[in-house]
């Protein structure tokens, strides 16, 4: 205690003695374009700030950046001590992706600062300012004067220079699964990140965090005119961050963007996470599915065992055939464990993730799949408790390895985590880390239903490779309200889309609902196609009953595109109305084309100019007829072949909830 009372003493006459020796316009940081200026400084009181502008233009005002700990606060009685730049250009390659290749380019500014109190704890704010947008992060070193940290509050601010339309879903979730509606950034509740804006036709902003590795998930709420709060997900206990010197706060994130379409390709996000932490990623294999799924959500099957049993050997067999012959690499299987029965979504429920029910041979069903050269993806449903999942986590994926399953979709149906914790908690962060970190030991990708926001944890663990945490088509099976609205989906690529890839799971070409009449995708037959390009996934499900896809020409898209690309463009977009989306396969020349509509018609005269110079080609056409409508005649669709070349112009027409999906080829 009493040399405690010495250091705490020493401390403080150290920090008594320490002035902010800079002046405050020293201390900025611009983009590598110049185009975006971050400012930071300290009021005259010992609070810090700091402010950001795009082309000249505030688009950030002075925001305050702090943190109240139970052992110490910072931001309250801060003096600089130093400041640091350094910069980088670099290119990195993705194990898979959107592109193949990023450019990781930005200027950073390193604030190193003390408080002037009774601990004097040393702490930095790193600035990372990219051409499209800002990253920062509290950092705090290790240090005598503090050791353990409990965050009970993180005040970091976004003080929007002027209001903006908004498009965000409440924090209060269930599993993200929502729509996005617009509003005015003013007036929003609580709300989850990302947060995309729209602050002039010129000027688009989304907020949201990268690198979310042991922390709370960051929300936000406004706290006075258009300035915007953190709000950290709580332990049920009240605390937000268990945590200890050194330690690093996740990035806070805001893409900055003169167009919509130029937030769909920030890379920034992967950019500050840190780079692949395997060593051998050989085994880690983007690809198709389709699955025993959509059966059970329709009421045709029943997860648990009985009489209309999805998960039976017979029926997967059938499935792996299909799969077999139409290209798709994994066939999902719901419902083959023990644990089904009841209400498994209760509390305290306990599935088991080795036992099988008595009618689905998983020896013999992956003998056959192997026989195929197809997988099965195994399915752990948790139904929130966390701790019986962890319990087998290794007997669960050692089955899995050595049954040749390489990859396992994970769910948490229930509000809590262990009847406790809410998803987007510390709890709950580092419980979907410790699947992952694990699922990597055995070899095994993960498809993470009902997950915690993702902030771009598959560039340092790429077996991670889809998530959920999305109102996704499941909802056209049996959401009374009739199923997603066709805006839905040309909103998400600008809102949840910006948080890394989703398992929407698209490709319904059936309709029909006897068990929800009038549950439906609410779109045309063309724009599910499209719907495959548009919303990323490199597992990629192909989510209706196989036989609904017999004898259908429209199927020949879903057979074709692509889950892993070279290169993404966005020709066009305007969000919650229209979107285009261009993508090269990786390995090879064929382009593929995803355009979308919400409610209304729309034409998109999309310039081919991205096509190789000097080369010929066939853009195959997926589009919908010209009495086309989302809700009298979704199916009506034209299959067409057009030549084409790069200096060609592909007008693509859109019935009201339509869309065009385009595979483009060489002649
Ligand atoms: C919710 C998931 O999102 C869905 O895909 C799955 O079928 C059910 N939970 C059952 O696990
Ligand atoms: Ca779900």
């Amino acid at each position: 205690m009493k040399r405690l009372l010495i250091i705490a003493a020493a401390v403080a006459l150290a920090g008594g003695i320490i002035h902010s020796c800079l002046k405050s316009d020293a201390m900025t940081v611009s983009s590598p374009d110049g185009n975006i200026n971050v400012g930071f400084h300290v009021s005259p009181e010992g609070e810090i700030y700091y402010t950001v502008a795009s082309r000249g233009a505030t688009v950030l005002d002075s925001s305050r950046l702090a943190i109240d700990a139970r052992e110490c606060r910072l931001g309250y009685n801060a003096a600089v001590k130093n400041v640091s730049r350094s910069s980088v250009d670099e290119q990195w390659t993705t194990v898979w992706g959107e592109e193949s290749t990023i450019r990781n380019n930005y200027n950073e500014m390193r604030v190193e600062l003390c408080e002037n109190d009774s601990i004097g704890v040393e702490y930095a704010i790193v600035f990372r300012v990219f051409d499209d947008g800002v990253g920062f992060r509290y950092e705090i070193p290790s240090q005598a004067a503090i050791d353990s940290i409990t965050i009970m509050d993180e005040r970091t601010e976004f003080a929007l220079a002027e209001d903006a339309v908004a498009w965000s879903i409440p924090w209060d979730h269930e599993y993200y699964e929502h729509i996005y509606e617009p509003s005015i950034a003013s007036r929003l509740d609580t709300v989850c990140t990302p947060v995309t804006m729209k602050m002039t036709d010129s000027l688009y902003l989304s907020i949201h965090e990268a690198a979310l590795t042991d922390y709370a998930s960051m929300n936000l709420h406004p706290c006075g005119g258009t300035c915007l709060k953190t709000y950290l997900t709580p332990w049920s206990s009240g605390e937000k961050v268990f945590t200890a010197a050194p330690m690093k706060s996740p990035w806070r994130t805001v893409i900055v963007a003169s167009a919509a379409a130029d937030l769909i390709t920030s890379r920034m996000m992967l950019n500050l996470n840190d780079e692949c932490a395997l060593d051998d990623v050989s085994w880690i294999e983007p690809g198709r599915y389709i699955g025993i799924w959509w059966g059970m959500h329709r009421r045709n099957y029943t997860w648990e065992a009985g009489p209309d049993h999805g998960a039976t050997t017979e029926n997967t067999k059938r499935y792996i055939d299909f799969a077999a012959a139409n290209g798709y690499s994994g066939v999902l299987v719901e419902g083959w464990n023990r644990g089904w029965d009841g209400d498994w979504s209760a509390n305290g429920h306990l599935f088991s993730f080795t036992e099988a029910y008595p009618d689905f041979d998983i020896e013999e069903v992956c003998r056959y799949a192997a026989g195929k050269g197809v997988r099965l993806i195994g399915h752990h449903e948790t139904g929130g408790a966390a701790t019986n999942y962890e319990n087998q986590l290794d007997s669960a994926f050692a089955l899995y390895r050595r049954l040749g399953v390489n990859s396992v979709k994970t769910g948490y149906v229930n509000k809590l985590l262990d009847g406790r914790e809410l998803h987007g908690s510390q709890y709950g962060v580092r419980h979907y880390r410790k699947v992952i970190e694990t699922a990597a030991r055995y070899g095994i990708m993960i498809d993470n239903h009902e997950p915690v926001m993702p902030t771009g944890l598959q560039r340092t663990y790429p077996n991670l490779m889809t998530q959920e945490g999305v109102r996704g088509q499941e909802y056209n099976g049996w959401s009374p309200d009739g199923g997603n609205p066709p805006e839905h989906t040309v909103t998400l690529p600008f809102t949840r889309g910006l948080a890394g890839p989703m398992d929407y799971t698209p490709g319904i070409f059936n309709f029909e609902n006897k068990a929800v009449p009038g549950t439906r995708p609410q779109n045309t037959l063309a724009k599910e196609l499209a719907l495959s390009v548009v919303l990323y996934s490199p597992l990629q499900m192909s989510a209706d009953m196989i036989e609904n896809y017999e004898n259908q020409p429209a199927f020949e898209f879903l057979t074709q595109c692509p889950v892993d690309w070279e290169r993404t463009l966005v020709p066009e977009a305007k969000i919650g109305e229209y979107v285009t989306i261009a993508r090269k396969e990786r390995g090879g020349d064929r382009w593929f084309i995803g355009a979308i509509t919400g409610c209304n018609a729309h034409e998109h005269c999309l310039k081919l100019d991205f096509l190789d110079d000097g080369a010929d080609y066939v853009a195959r056409v997926f589009a919908d007829a010209g009495d086309a409508d989302y809700r009298t005649n979704p199916m009506a669709m034209e299959i067409y072949d057009v030549p084409v070349d790069r200096h060609k112009i592909l007008p693509l027409r859109m019935a009201p909830g339509g869309g065009a999906a385009v595979l483009i080829s060489k002649r």
